[in-house]
C-alpha cells in the first residue's frame, strides 16, 4: 500500500469536507443544546477530566478483544472448538468497546478542521464497518450457524479495523491530534525574565509576547496580572486572538477551549492538556515571567 497516496487521495476528497460541514455542527449543537449538562457530558468524552484524551485509550478495548478472537477463531480452525465460546465473548466485550470508542472518538473529531476532518470522517466510517462486520457475525454465532460464515466476517472486521487502526496513528502522529501542543523543545524560562513594560497592558486586555523561546500570553483582569503559555494545548491555537472572559479565563479562538488563566488549567475542552503557567511579577515597570515549577515542561 502506497501509505502518502492513500492519505493524499483522502484529503482530496470533497464529498468529505461537505459532509464534515454539515455533520460535525450538527453534533455541536446536540451538545449545545444540553446546555451545562451537555457541556459536562462533552468533557468527559473529550478526557479533560483524565488530562489525556480518553478516545485512545478506549479503543484498546475492542482492538484487544478483537485480536484475542482473532487468535481463539484461528485455534477453532485448527480443530480445538473448545475455545469457541472464548472467542464469541471476546467478539462481544469487542462490540461493548467500539461503542464507547465511536461516541469518543465522535466528540473529539468535533474538535478538527479541513484534513484532519477528512481523515477522522473515514476513520469512524472505517469502524462503523468493522463493527457491523463483528455484530454480523456475533448474530449468527449466536444462531449457531454458518459458523464459517461468521468466523470470515470477523476477520474481514479485523481488516476495517486495522485500515482504521493506521488512520487513527496517522491523525495522532501525522497531524498531531490528541498530543500537547505546549510540550515543545523551546526552552521555557526558568528565571524571569522581562517581557513587556507594564503600562503596555492595559485593563481587560491580553498580548502574546515572547520569554526567550516561548510565546506567552499575558492578560489583565480585574488589576491582577496573569501568564500562561499563548500556543494552545489542543492543536495549537494562537490563544491572543481568543477571548477574555470575566470570569478570569481565556478562550481558544479555534476550537473553543477555555483555560483558567490563574492556573492554566482545562474548563472546557476539547483540549485534555493544561498550558503551562507562568509566575509574574512587576520588576522597574517591567512585566517579568519565568515558568511555574510545577509541570515537566
Ligand atoms: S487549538 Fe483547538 S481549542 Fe485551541
Amino acid at each position: 500500500m502506497n501509505q502518502k497516496t492513500t492519505i493524499d487521495i483522502i484529503e482530496q476528497q470533497k464529498w468529505l469536507g461537505t459532509a464534515g460541514n454539515a455533520i460535525q455542527p450538527a453534533i455541536l449543537k446536540a451538545f449545545e443544546a444540553g446546555g451545562e449538562t451537555g457541556n459536562d457530558i462533552k468533557n468527559f468524552l473529550h478526557g479533560t477530566w483524565l488530562g489525556h484524551p480518553l478516545h485512545p485509550a478506549i479503543t484498546d478495548v475492542p482492538i484487544g478483544a478483537w485480536t484475542t478472537a482473532a487468535v481463539l477463531d484461528g485455534m477453532e480452525l485448527l480443530g480445538e472448538e473448545k475455545y469457541a465460546p472464548g472467542a464469541d465473548a471476546a467478539i462481544a466485550v469487542g462490540l461493548v468497546g467500539a461503542v464507547g470508542a465511536a461516541v469518543t472518538g465522535l466528540t473529539d473529531w468535533t474538535g478538527t478542521t479541513r484534513e484532519r476532518r477528512k481523515l477522522g470522517l473515514i476513520h469512524g466510517l472505517l469502524n462503523v464497518g468493522a463493527t457491523a462486520l463483528y455484530a454480523t457475525s456475533f448474530f449468527l454465532r449466536r444462531l449457531e450457524k454458518s459458523r464459517g460464515t461468521a468466523i470470515g466476517l470477523s476477520m474481514l472486521g479485523y481488516g476495517v479495523a486495522s485500515a482504521s487502526a493506521y488512520l487513527g496513528g496517522h491523525l495522532v502522529f501525522g497531524k498531531q491530534i490528541g498530543v500537547d501542543h505546549t510540550a515543545t523543545a523551546a526552552v521555557y524560562p526558568k528565571d524571569f525574565v522581562a517581557v513587556l513594560a507594564e503600562n503596555k497592558l492595559a485593563e481587560n486586555t491580553m498580548q502574546r509576547v515572547e520569554a526567550g523561546e516561548v510565546a506567552v500570553l499575558l492578560a489583565r483582569k480585574n488589576g491582577e496580572i496573569f501568564a500562561i503559555a499563548h500556543t494552545c494545548s489542543h492543536l495549537g491555537g494562537p490563544l491572543s486572538e481568543g477571548e477574555l472572559l470575566d470570569d478570569g479565563s481565556v478562550r481558544c479562538p479555534w476550537h473553543g477551549s477555555v483555560f483558567s488563566l490563574k492556573d492554566g488549567s482545562v474548563i472546557d475542552g476539547p483540549a485534555t492538556e493544561p498550558e503551562p503557567k507562568f509566575d509574574v511579577r512587576v520588576n522597574n515597570g517591567q512585566i517579568e515571567v519565568k515558568l511555574q515549577q510545577t509541570g515537566s515542561k
